[in-house]
């Protein structure tokens, strides 16, 4: 059984294959009206999203499938105490597939270990957001007709947003691309990917404080909200949520044929006056998102044609008397959920919680 909890769950051909799909359900979305008939998505929704929770049930509706769910955590008995594990394996009866948004950082791994039908991660904390990342895929290959070689810029907070977390993952997959940091200090992009992930493959990159010095140079620029939400310090995030605001003037430098990306909502990131500029893309990226959501459950329920690739399975280690330090992980409130870690550099004794990815040494 697949599930989809980090974009890179998926290979480079199975994305393709997601892309080829959306393209052709968008042309001929009667061939998909029935391929979901008699089967349920439940939308476990225990935090706020308009977007990804209706494209996921718009895409079910337009498979022929149904919806059940919640979009609330208190309109659920997990505001009774019930744990993530128990949750899913009761919907596991009621469902076919889970699509499930949590605050905690790896709750949706918790969720696979108890669920008997896929799960499809729609956002963890501030960890990984992977169908936002098929939207963006989409709207990029759209707007680029290829993958590679592009310089993107990615402006906001890179810290605690999820979606460029998956997004650089994804993207670091392609031959020739670039990426541009563009964040306030204490919002910089986590140090785990870039070490992990861009130093590894030798992708260049580079950090600036300055969307005015980036914009000239870029192909793509994706703007992302400040996470309010996922501060703990309150007061910084006063001081930093004002930090970037593109404009039509900001944009007179910029390529003719740049795309502007946001996974939206737009707070003040983007002013209004932007949206008629022919660049913009955000709307199109919503779009976008159904149809890649409607490809992901035809390829997780199996109706896709496609053959189901093995996937190796996270290794981990149960480190006696290690604690994951991180507040928003799911290990701080699952009931007797095990701490567990995987090894990223054995010889210096650094580990990662394979919940949330922070690191702890031994
Ligand atoms: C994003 C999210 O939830 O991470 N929204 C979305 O799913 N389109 C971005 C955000 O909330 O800023």
């Amino acid at each position: 059984m697949r599930n989809l909890l980090d974009i890179m769950d998926l290979s480079t051909e199975e994305l393709d294959g997601l892309i080829r799909t959306a393209l052709d359900i968008a042309e001929n979305p009667e061939k998909y009206a029935e391929c979901c008939r008699r089967k349920k998505l439940a939308t476990l929704f225990f935090e706020p999203s308009t977007r990804t929770r209706l494209s996921f049930e718009a895409a079910m509706y337009e498979l022929g499938g149904r919806v059940i769910g919640f979009s609330e955590a208190s309109s659920s008995s997990v505001s009774k105490g019930e744990s993530v594990a128990d949750t899913v394996r009761v919907v596991s009866n009621y469902a076919d597939i889970i699509a499930m948004r949590h605050p905690k950082e790896g709750a949706p791994l918790v969720a696979t270990r108890n669920a008997k039908i896929p799960v499809i991660n729609a956002g963890d904390g501030g960890h990984h957001h992977p169908t936002q990342t098929l939207a963006d895929l989409l709207t990029i290959y759209k707007e680029k007709g290829s993958f590679e070689g592009l310089t993107i810029g990615l402006c906001g907070d890179l810290k605690y947003g999820r979606t460029v977390h998956s997004l650089v993952n994804a993207m670091s997959r392609y031959e020739g691309v670039r990426f541009v940091f563009i964040s306030p200090e204490e919002l910089r992009f986590p140090r785990y990917i870039i070490t992990d992930v861009l130093d590894k493959k030798g992708i260049p990159y580079s950090e600036t404080a300055s969307l005015e010095d980036a914009i000239p140079g870029l192909d793509i620029l994706y703007m992302t909200r400040i996470q309010g939400e996922r501060f703990e310090d309150k007061d910084e995030y006063e001081r930093l949520k004002d930090s970037y605001v593109l404009t039509p003037e900001k944009l007179i430098p910029a390529k003719k044929d740049m795309a502007i990306l946001h996974p939206l909502p737009r707070v003040n990131e983007i002013s209004v006056a932007v949206d008629s500029d022919p660049r913009a893309k955000y709307f199109e990226q919503t779009l976008n998102g159904k149809y890649m959501r409607m490809a992901l459950i035809l390829k997780l329920l199996g109706l896709d044609g496609s053959k189901e690739e093995p996937k190796e399975s996270v290794k981990s280690i149960f480190l006696e008397g290690l604690k994951c330090p991180n507040n928003r992980c799911i290990s701080k409130t699952e009931q007797e959920l095990r701490q567990e870690f995987y090894a990223a550099d054995e010889e210096k004794g650094i580990y990662r919680c394979v919940y949330c990815d922070t690191e702890v040494r031994k």
